[in-house]
């Protein structure tokens, strides 16, 4: 099931650069949340702070509280416990090339630990199941590498083996925006689907996909969280000029 996420005075820093200043949110649990913005506002370092990807750059510092369910991820969890329960989608898909479909949906269970081949055939089953991908790869799982899908597959792929180690949350950084249209409306079809059973974050620069997908959007602009509320309220009776102004095109 997904859970909810409170975030409390989160800041982040690349270097000098006050990256994300004083972000307080909550996200709801089985919901799509959507986060907009102009490009460089912060939108990637954002959902990077969630599952403790931004401190692997060694530059990059954070400070505040992220609570993902009952877990304080900066406090009561290893880096590697939190990507399991949160992962993680981008912009360019990036299946394993030399793997086949089997192996890239495989990778995580084998790296904790599990070698059981029948429970191995299960979850890859249901994880490209969950990723609408099973029906157009089911025949070929152990013959096709991952690269030789076509990109919307290949994004499919990854959503699969990321759910495949039974995350609750599913952060999504832009993750059609190298789609062509079909590709993209199956992935937002998906997100449909697996809010019933996941909490979900996607980045996305397109303004109706967000209007599309998400309940809530939050709406960043140079490192802050400008405005926050349900998606139908931002786009129709934003709060804050800011806001405004971007969602009707005047500026990003
Ligand atoms: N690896 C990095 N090293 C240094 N600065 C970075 C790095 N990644 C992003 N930044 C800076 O952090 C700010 C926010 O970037 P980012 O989170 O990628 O924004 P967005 O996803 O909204 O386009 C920008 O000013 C960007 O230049
Ligand atoms: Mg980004």
């Amino acid at each position: 099931m997904g859970v909810g996420i409170e975030v409390k005075d989160l800041n982040a820093w690349y270097g000098s650069n006050h990256t994300l200043q004083d972000i307080n949110l909550n996200i709801q649990p089985n919901e799509a949340t959507a986060l907009i913005g102009p490009s460089g506002c912060g939108k990637s370092t954002f959902v990077r702070c969630l599952n403790r990807m931004h401190e692997t750059n060694p530059i990059a510092k954070v400070t505040g509280s992220v609570r993902i369910g009952d877990l304080d991820i900066y406090n009561d969890a290893s880096p590697v416990e939190v990507r399991r329960r949160i992962g993680m989608v981008f912009q360019r898909p990036n299946p394993f090339p030399t793997m086949s479909i089997y192996d890239n949906v495989a990778s995580g269970l084998r790296l904790n630990g599990f070698r059981n081949r029948r429970v191995l055939d299960e979850v890859v089953e249901r994880s490209l199941k969950h990723a609408a991908l099973w029906d157009e790869v089911k025949d070929e799982l152990k013959k096709k590498s991952g690269a030789s899908l076509s990109g919307g597959q290949q994004q499919r792929l990854c959503i699969a083996r990321a759910l495949a180690v039974d995350p609750e949350v599913l952060l999504m950084d832009e993750p059609a925006s190298a789609l062509d249209p079909v590709s993209t409306a199956k992935i937002e079809d998906l997100i449909f689907q697996l809010k019933s059973q996941y909490t979900i974050i996607i980045v996305t620069h397109n303004m109706q996909q967000a209007a599309r997908v998400a309940e809530r959007t939050g709406f960043f602009l140079n490192g802050k969280l400008v405005e926050f509320d349900s998606t139908h309220k931002i786009f129709t009776n934003p709060r804050d000029k800011r806001t405004e102004d971007y969602i009707t095109g005047r500026f990003g």
